[in-house]
């Protein structure tokens, strides 16, 4: 992609100090965009934004909680004035049998994935002029049924139902909003928030790279970065309200045997 893409946009990745957020704050800034990256780690940011470089910068801010993200907006207008792209990608990402569904478990991942998106770009909108991008992030187990994962696959429908709504909202403000749905990325959640070994990651992602991706690997986090940076950029002008899913092909074809 042309270094001209996304140079010397502002961009807000949530999320950014780890996995898909890290690898598209990377690539965001390899293009030649300032980037802000939230999470509510501190350390995790600070590390994050010191490997990539010095026009990423590591701001603590939970998602789920209004005040956070109105003064994200706040410290990104003081410092630039302005924020041409979103991508909202912090996300909670765990599974709960039907049937074994907690009430703090459903209040955490709706504040997370339904709360965190609407709050975050509400909070960023005054910063944003004609042009701008907004990338929400979804996920393919919002359109296949997957045993285990009706809360987080509900979230995940939200958000493209938002995005959708959006882009009529911000019309008439020529602001884009777009979703990417990225398919199987092995990232620091798998082991942090789901609680997989390393083994487990790594045998989970080469059974199903083999027998349901047709590209035969699965994803990384610089994937769906490549897909954030052409979201982001005047390149994909023409292209609004779609879900873009980054899976390699996997929810697409039928992986059973006829
Ligand atoms: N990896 C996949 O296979 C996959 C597939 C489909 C969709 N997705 C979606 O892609 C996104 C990123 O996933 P990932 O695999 O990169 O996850 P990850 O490695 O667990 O990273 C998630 C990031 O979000 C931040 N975060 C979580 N809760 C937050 C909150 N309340 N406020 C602010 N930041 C918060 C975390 O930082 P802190 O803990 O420091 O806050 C972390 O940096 C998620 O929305 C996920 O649902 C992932």
């Amino acid at each position: 992609m042309s270094s001209q893409a996304v140079k010397g946009k502002v961009a807000l990745v949530t999320g950014g100090g780890t996995g898909i957020g890290f690898g598209a704050a990377r690539r965001l800034a390899e293009e030649g965009a300032i980037v802000y990256i939230t999470g509510r780690r501190l350390d995790v940011l600070q590390e994050a934004a010191a490997k990539i470089g010095d026009t990423v910068h590591a701001v603590q801010a939970d998602v789920s909680k209004n005040e956070d993200m109105l003064r994200v907006a706040s410290f990104i207008q003081a410092e630039q004035g302005k924020l041409d792209i979103i991508f909202s990608n912090a996300g909670y990402y765990k599974v709960s049998r039907l049937g074994e569904i907690t009430e703090e478990f459903f209040d955490q991942m709706y504040n997370t994935n339904v709360k965190g998106n609407l709050f975050t770009v509400q909070a960023m909108l005054p910063l944003m002029g004609e042009g701008s991008s907004i990338i929400l992030t979804s996920s393919m187990t919002a359109f296949i049924g997957l045993p285990d994962y009706t809360s987080y696959a509900a979230t995940k429908g939200a958000i493209i139902a938002m995005a959708k709504c959006w882009a009529t909202d911000l019309k008439a403000r020529k602001i884009r909003v777009n979703v990417i749905s990225p398919g199987l990325v092995p990232t620091e959640g798998y082991e942090d928030v789901q609680g997989l070994s390393p083994e487990q990651v790594k045998d989970f992602s080469d059974r199903i790279a083999a027998a349901e991706i047709p590209v035969g690997r699965v994803g990384t986090a610089e994937d769906i970065g490549n897909a954030v940076v052409f979201l982001g950029s005047d390149a994909s002008g023409f292209i609004n309200a779609v879900n873009l899913v980054v899976d390699g092909g996997q929810t697409q074809v039928y992986a059973g045997k006829l």
